[in-house]
């Protein structure tokens, strides 16, 4: 735990625009090192279920540590940006920035915001921090909005500081985060962000990436297009594997064990989903495009991406033959593990062409399944794995829960009208599957 009992500590106002995935987090985890934090957010209904300290998603520890903070008078929802302004020495712009049908960043929620935060600005300094993911140029353009519709606002600041949380270890990753980037143009904000972090800082290993405001804004699209090239670099060895009759995660292990390589993100699938990847590399994509280079390694990336899924798909048909009527039991609906996030999830575009087909799903999630149900409400949806695979004729993994690891797979057999399972995830021991008599296909096996 991360605790701001160094004397030198000296807890900042600091204000959060935005209660979505990023604006939470980084508001609980700055009110628990011990900061004044007010949270602002447009949706009423929202604001009133955090004050009663009730997180709108799951995330591992988030509503525990929302609770303890809410409780101490450190974390307050509120409304209203100006009052926000008023009361915050440090502002962070949080909200999304959804993408355009052609990959580019839709940045009309920033602008807003930063003609709010123009008009409450008051004599004070005030350090605007955009937090969003956005493009190279954006905290220039938060700048110039502020200057155009505040000509004789003085006395502020805005810096980038990306985040680098995952879905899923969001907590562990801001408050033991690997960097704190800042990239600033004055001595003052890059002050008052040390203070800010002062405590994570102190108290971890975090390295403290102080540069341009402009490079700021290239680590974080540079960093997550990199995680996801590795991605699709994993996947494009699967195929390759799958192809010759070589094994994927032999392969990829020994390539994975140079220390320069490094074996994390280097796991063949389904292909990656979620609310940041496919969206940041699309906008970094037009980013390159946009800026005279060619956006050819991002374009094979995401190409490479569809595909996983749809290698994966056609493996079913081929093993199957006929879809039409067959009962397919899926495990594992959210993009990831230790998330009920459905956004772009691969899960979502296999069972609608399994259904599209005629087959007829059952699925079991360990908390997408809410969400799931709205999403697509064909489905038969299950409270266990054994009660979704009962007389399956096939069992889909698509997401990478540990739950899945420990199945009782004699059991599983004994449910199930046809032992097979295609394991879009590789978390399921192939010898223990065959072993208890299913046939198994895995990604890149
Ligand atoms: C990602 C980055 O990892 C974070 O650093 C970043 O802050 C965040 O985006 C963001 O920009 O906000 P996240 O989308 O939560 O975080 O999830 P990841 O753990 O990166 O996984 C993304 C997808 O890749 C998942 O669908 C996962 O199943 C897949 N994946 C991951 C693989 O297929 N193979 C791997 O080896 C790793």
């Amino acid at each position: 735990m991360i605790c701001s009992m160094d004397k030198k500590f000296k807890p900042i106002r600091i204000g959060i625009i935005g209660a979505g995935y990023v604006g939470l987090t980084t508001g609980v985890c700055f009110s628990d090192i011990g900061h004044q934090v007010l949270c602002a957010d447009s949706d009423s209904s929202k604001l009133e279920r955090l004050r009663q300290g009730e997180s709108p998603f799951f995330e591992p520890g988030l509503e525990e540590l929302l609770r303890k903070n809410v409780a101490s008078g450190r974390l307050r929802f509120i409304s209203d940006n100006t009052e926000l302004v008023a009361n915050s020495d440090v502002i962070f712009i949080c909200v999304n920035t959804p993408p355009k049908s052609d990959g580019r960043a839709d940045l009309r929620y920033v602008e807003q915001v930063a003609k709010e935060i123009a008009f409450a600005l008051p004599d004070e300094y005030r350090l605007i921090v955009d937090k969003s993911t956005v493009p190279v140029h954006t905290a220039e353009k938060v700048t110039e909005t502020i200057r155009r519709y505040r000509p004789d606002a003085k006395s502020f600041d805005v810096v980038s500081n990306p985040e680098f949380l995952r879905e899923g270890s969001a907590i562990e990753d801001t408050m033991r985060p690997d960097r704190i980037v800042v990239g600033a143009s004055s001595d003052r904000a890059r002050q008052l962000m040390r203070e800010v972090y002062q405590p994570i800082l102190n108290q971890t290993k975090a390295e403290l990436c102080e540069v341009s405001i402009r490079s700021a804004e290239l680590i974080k699209h540079g960093a997550n297009t990199l995680l996801a090239t590795k991605i699709s670099f994993a996947n494009l060895i699967a195929d390759a594997c799958e192809n010759v009759g070589a094994n994927a995660s032999e392969v990829l292990h020994g390539i994975g064990i140079d220390r320069r390589i490094g074996e994390a993100f280097l796991k063949p699938g389904i292909g990656f989903g979620g609310s940041c990847f496919p969206k940041d590399i699309a906008a970094f994509r037009h980013t390159l495009q946009t800026v005279g280079v060619s956006p050819a390694l991002v374009t094979a990336v995401e190409e490479i991406n569809d595909t996983a899924y749809r290698r994966f798909l056609q493996r079913i048909e081929r093993v199957l033959w006929v879809l039409d009527g067959k009962r397919i039991c899926v495990l594992g609906l959210s993009f990831k593990a230790n998330t009920d996030d459905l956004r772009n999830a691969p899960s979502l575009r296999i069972i609608r062409a399994l259904l599209k087909e005629g087959a007829v799903v059952s699925a079991y999630d360990p908390k997408a399944r809410a969400k799931a149900q709205h999403a697509v409400p064909e489905v038969k949806y299950a409270d266990n794995p054994y009660a979704a695979a009962e007389g399956s004729e096939a069992i889909v993994v698509c997401t990478e829960w540990d739950e899945f690891t420990q199945l009782d797979l004699p059991r599983l057999r004994k449910l199930v009208l046809m032992p097979i399972i295609f394991d879009g995830r590789n978390v399921i021991n192939r010898a223990s599957a065959e072993a208890a008599g299913f046939t198994y296909y895995g990604v890149g096996h």
